[in-house]
Order: structure tokens, then C-alpha cells, then sequence
């Protein structure tokens, strides 16, 4: 059996299913798209790391398989357990909670039992892969109560643990019934990373208000079960994107030339805006097309000059709130278009659809003004990818205070998407944004995310983890 010195536990494995193939074909899979799948690749590699997550379909029943160097470790879920542990817990009670309560969460105490059970399910396949003394590290929410787990089971493993989303205030985390469960199984891990600085101090004052334990600094003494106490360290490492892998895109005269061809099929309005997100309550949408919807209605822009493309893609499709929110999404849409289209022009062109990363850039290039609204965010990356694809200067980046991302972005323009005037007059300002102006901010903003790319924010979780690996390999060796 393979045994790892590196391995990542994550809810979802680095590969995609294509379409139709059998899944016991081990060339059915191709490499997921997403940043922390590349972030992780070189890795990967030269550790010959182990992945353990799930193929994201119901009763999959797979074995572990080698794909690119990694060796991949399925864990399959019931169609049971995707109710209630994927749908439910972590997406209808923990993702409502974390993200300020945007939508109600649901407390269901058998969805709490399906998430305790199939983090259980993840921590055995974690530690049956790792070799001994191994560096384990695992990914977000869904998986709270693995590092726990994994201590348990492993007390000679270290591990990391990231939080991709937000930790909210201790008056709104104090509402979970499993408050304490889940910061125990948090506090399992030897460091545990989150996306800002407020995140950490939320996190360390829900340790100190329920378990008492002391903090100090990024430092939190939790008892090591023999009578005495270890630390694990709390603190923020913001996560990246993959900056040069998007400037070689958009420097691709293929792409450029896609670029212009999008402005030409959409009648080339003067000014093009931009919407990019997962089809998710907490991205703000709402209140954006509320926002372009009044600018259409004082006759501050007009359908002939300027067209919002908003991009949705599908997600988490069966959740009730979901549900809701695509109705209400269309149902607007509809009408701002119903009610400004003209034959030549659209106010919004909608797509509920997902794209290429090759697509994705071609539109950054092709967007005047990139609107990223969210209501709350851990980090937001499509703000990150817009800044690397304008290898141009141009273009201005309207960016929500409450994204992750805003500690960084300063010179975005920042708004509170809750205040709908201040939205609109920042929207004008993007608009209208002499090129001077444009070329200043865009440089700054693209200096950090060149200067902190997805390498450096990988490298610097694992180096603060490699301290501890080192204190506990001198103990055991
Ligand atoms: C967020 C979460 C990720 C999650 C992704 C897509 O970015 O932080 O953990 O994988 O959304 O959501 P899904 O439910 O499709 O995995």
C-alpha cells in the first residue's frame, strides 16, 4: 500500500470527471482547473503526495489511482451522505453561518451526525495513506473535524489546516449547537491558516470565550491530553492565484483577439461591466443589478453605451437557497432587459454557465470595469484574475470591502455593496475613470498580486508548518 510523506485532505479530488467516461478508467479524469489544484501540483510531485477527497457524484465506489503524480484516494459518499453532509451541513448550516448570515442557517442534528461521521471517513483514509512522521493538510469547512481526528488516530503526524472561507464574529458562531466540537477539531491541527487577519482574531476569541484556553499573539496553548499543553499556531496566510499562468493568457493573440470579438457580438457598447461568480447569495449579485438597474432607470447610462455581462455559474444546485436565489436572479434580469433592451443592445447579457480559463481571461480583457460585489468573501480570486489579466493597465476593479480580497486591493475602488447609492456612484466613477487614473491604480494592484502569487502563499503555510514537523520528528527519532 502506498504510504505518503505529504498528503492533502480536501473535500473534493483535483480531477474532473470527463463526461461519460468510465470511472474506473484512469484516463477518464482530467486535471481540475482551480488554483489550489495547481497551486499544489509541484508539490505534489516532488513529495509524491497523496489526495484524498471525493469525485463529487453520489455512490462512486472507486479505488485509489495514480494520476500525474499524485496518488489519489477516493472516499465515496451515499447519495445520504451528500444530503447531509455536503448539502446540508456544510453548505445549509456551517456556509450560511461562516459568511455573517446572509441566509439563515439550518441546525439539523442529524446533519451533524453525517458530518461527524464522514469527516471520520476522510480522517481513516488520511491516515492509512501517510507514512509515519508524514505532514498532512487539510482543506476548509467541510472538513472542520478531520485535524482532531487525525491527532487521535496519529499523534506522530503534523498537520495543517486552511480555512478558504471566513470565520465570523464570536456573537454569530456562538449560535452553533456543535460550537465547542468544532473548535476542538480545528485545534487538532499545528497550525491553522485563515484568509485575514480578522479571521484569525475571530477564531482565537471563539477558543477563549468556549474552551478557555489562553492565546497569545498568533500562539493558542491547547491541552496535549497528557496533562500538558502544546501550541497550535492561529494566523493569516491569504491565498493567491497562479498570476503568470494568467498573463501568459493574456498575452496570447488568439485570446486578445476573443477579446474583441466579445465586444463586437455585444454591439460594442462604449463600456463593458463585469460580473463573475459562482451563483451564490453571498456574492453580491443581487445587489448589483439592483445597482444597474436604477443607473438604466435616472438615465445615467443608457443600453446604447453601456452592457453588464454577468456570468453565474451553476452551484450547488439542490440547495433550497440556491434554488431561490437563481429565480430571483432571473426574475430581475428579465426585467431590466425586458424593459431597456433594444433590438441592437442588451442591458445584461446573462449566462448561467461555466467557462475555460482561456474564456474567462478573453472576457477580463474585454471588460471595462470589473464589479465584484460580495457581501462577505474569504478571499475572492476572480478579483485577483482580473488585476493579473490586465497586462494592459486598464480596466478598474470595483471591489467589496468585505472580501478577503480588499486587504490587499486597496487601490480597487471599494464599496459597501449594502449601500446602494454609494454602489452607483462607484460605478460612474469606474466608468468614467480617465485612462491616467486607470494605468496608476491597475499597476499597484497588479504589483501585489504578482508579489504574492499562489507559490508564495503555499510556501509559506508549509514553512510555518515544517517548524513543527521538525520539533516532532526530533522527539520521535
Ligand atoms: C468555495 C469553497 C470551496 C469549494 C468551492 C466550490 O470556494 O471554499 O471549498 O470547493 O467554493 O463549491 P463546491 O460546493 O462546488 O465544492
Amino acid at each position: 500500500m502506498t504510504q505518503a510523506e505529504f498528503v492533502v485532505v480536501a473535500n473534493r479530488l483535483p480531477v474532473d470527471r470527463i463526461a461519460d467516461a468510465d470511472p474506473d478508467d484512469e484516463e477518464g479524469w482530467r486535471r481540475s482547473p482551480g488554483g489550489l489544484v495547481t497551486a499544489l501540483e509541484p508539490v505534489m510531485r516532488k513529495a509524491e503526495g497523496a489526495w484524498v477527497g471525493w469525485a463529487g457524484q453520489a455512490d462512486l465506489e472507486l479505488e485509489p489511482f495514480d494520476f500525474e503524480g499524485t496518488h489519489l484516494v477516493p472516499v465515496n459518499l451515499s447519495a445520504d451522505d451528500v444530503e447531509n453532509y455536503y448539502e446540508g451541513f456544510s453548505n445549509d448550516t456551517i456556509w450560511p453561518l461562516y459568511h455573517d448570515v446572509i441566509a439563515a442557517p439550518r441546525f439539523r442534528r442529524q446533519w451533524w451526525e453525517a458530518y461527524v461521521k464522514v469527516n471520520q471517513r476522510f480522517a481513516d483514509a488520511a491516515a492509512d495513506v501517510a507514512a509515519v512522521n508524514a505532514i498532512v493538510w487539510v482543506q476548509d469547512y467541510q472538513l472542520q473535524l478531520v485535524p482532531r481526528m487525525l491527532r487521535e488516530a496519529r499523534p506522530d503526524l503534523t498537520i495543517g489546516y486552511f480555512h478558504h472561507i471566513p470565520f465570523p464574529a464570536y456573537g454569530l458562531y456562538s449560535q452553533l449547537p456543535w460550537r465547542r466540537q468544532v473548535l476542538e477539531g480545528l485545534l487538532g491541527a499545528d497550525v491553522i491558516g485563515f484568509q485575514r487577519v480578522a479571521d484569525a482574531g475571530n477564531f482565537a476569541r471563539a477558543v477563549r470565550r468556549q474552551l478557555r484556553y489562553e492565546t497569545k499573539a498568533s500562539g493558542i496553548s491547547v491541552p496535549d491530553g497528557r496533562g500538558g499543553t502544546r501550541t497550535a499556531l492561529a494566523k493569516a496566510f491569504p491565498i493567491s492565484i497562479d498570476a503568470d499562468s494568467y498573463i501568459e493568457l493574456a498575452q496570447r493573440p488568439d485570446i486578445q483577439a476573443r477579446a474583441l470579438e466579445i465586444r463586437e457580438s455585444l454591439g460594442n457598447p462604449k463600456k463593458i461591466l463585469l460580473g463573475v461568480d459562482r451563483l451564490d447569495y453571498t456574492k453580491g449579485i443581487r445587489h448589483r443589478l439592483k445597482a444597474f438597474g436604477e443607473l438604466l432607470e435616472d438615465g445615467r447610462v443608457s443600453v446604447d453605451d453601456v452592457t453588464l455581462v454577468q456570468v453565474a455559474s451553476p452551484s450547488r444546485e439542490r440547495v433550497e437557497a440556491y434554488i431561490q436565489l437563481r429565480d430571483e436572479i432571473e426574475l430581475t434580469v428579465g426585467r431590466i432587459n425586458g424593459d431597456y433592451d433594444t433590438m441592437g443592445h442588451t442591458a445584461i447579457r446573462y449566462l448561467h454557465q461555466a467557462y475555460p480559463r482561456e474564456e474567462m481571461v478573453a472576457l477580463y480583457l474585454a471588460a471595462d470595469v470589473m464589479l465584484v460585489t460580495a457581501l462577505r468573501d474569504g478571499m475572492n480570486l476572480v478579483a485577483k484574475e482580473y488585476v493579473a489579466s490586465r497586462v494592459d493597465n486598464r480596466g478598474v476593479l470595483v471591489l467589496s470591502e468585505f472580501a478577503g480580497a480588499a486587504d490587499e486591493l486597496g487601490s480597487a475602488i471599494l464599496v459597501n455593496p449594502h449601500d446602494i447609492d454609494g454602489l452607483k456612484d462607484s460605478v460612474m466613477r469606474a466608468i468614467n475613470m480617465p485612462a491616467g487614473e486607470q494605468g496608476r491604480r491597475m499597476r499597484a494592484l497588479r504589483r501585489r498580486v504578482r508579489e504574492h502569487d499562489v507559490e508564495d502563499w503555499s510556501r509559506e503555510f508549509l514553512d510555518a508548518l515544517a517548524a513543527f514537523h521538525d520539533r516532532t520528528s526530533a522527539v520521535t527519532a
